[in-house]
């Protein structure tokens, strides 16, 4: 098992990341599309992706990507339905699917708004199985191309907040995950998936995060209280593109 020390990359300012962040994302595509005849990316939600996803909907990023080629799937969901302002589909559709000639068929949303969580996540990894070729409960789980990842102020992940249930999930792809800290279920990708991607990179701009990203970075290893520190692909790149207020506890970036 080959841990990689994570890759970090700091820039002035969250347009910076932003713009980054889409070479990144136009770079894996083109190398996945080449390579495979198609490009695997799960997107992340909250609010620092949006000015990616704005990004590739325009010059040059639009016009270098294959999107017919692009499977896009969610690293998190809310329990809301796919219209509602907090839904991180909602977000996503708007800022960039939209936009795009991506087929409706390789966007795959989790369907949290439907009555039972666990029977949706369990669809969500038969889709997973069915679009990766891998078999549902396979010991070797879906290997994204890329894996966008953003980090909470309490150093949470995906839905993978401090302290919950699926942090100790080790088989299935998906889960449901009941947050106490939200008062709310959150369906996520687990761990197994998110350490087996080709290429995880975070998101993290802005002083809201310098703490947290200090201790996920430098701090002492405590994954079950900063859940971001247990992402790190097994055989897989791990990026941090970062803007210098988010930087701005670290001691050695
Ligand atoms: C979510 C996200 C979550 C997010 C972090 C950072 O559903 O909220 O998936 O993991 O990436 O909370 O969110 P911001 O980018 O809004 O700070």
């Amino acid at each position: 098992m080959t841990l990689r020390v994570p890759e970090v990359r700091r820039f002035a300012d969250k347009e910076a990341v932003s713009r980054a962040a889409a070479d990144e994302f136009a770079r894996a595509a083109r190398a996945a599309t080449a390579a495979r005849g198609r490009f695997t990316v799960a997107l992340s939600g909250g609010s620092t992706p949006k000015r990616l996803y704005e990004l590739l909907t325009g010059a040059p990023w639009r016009d270098v990507v294959d999107w017919g080629a692009v499977e896009i799937f969610f690293g998190d969901e809310r329990r809301v339905p796919p219209d509602d302002p907090d839904s991180n589909y909602h977000m996503a559709n708007q800022a960039m699917l939209e936009a795009l000639p991506i087929p409706a068929s390789r966007i795959h949303r989790m369907e949290t708004e439907r009555p039972n969580l666990d029977v949706a996540a369990l669809g969500y990894e038969a889709t997973l199985s069915r679009v990766f070729g891998v078999p549902a409960g396979s010991a070797t789980p879906p290997c994204f191309d890329l894996v966008f990842l953003g980090l909470g102020p309490d150093g949470h992940t995906a839905s993978l907040f401090p302290h919950t249930a699926a942090l100790r999930e080790t088989r299935r792809w998906c889960v449901p995950n009941w947050v106490p800290q939200k008062e709310t279920h959150r369906m996520t990708l687990t761990y197994p998936v998110l350490n087996h991607a080709a290429e995880v990179i975070f998101l993290v701009a802005g002083e809201d995060k310098a703490a947290p990203l200090a201790e996920v970075l430098e701090g002492a290893s405590d994954p079950e209280r900063l859940p971001s520190q247990r992402i790190r692909p097994v055989d897989g790149k791990l990026v941090f593109l970062i803007d210098s207020a988010a930087a701005a506890k670290l001691a050695r970036f």
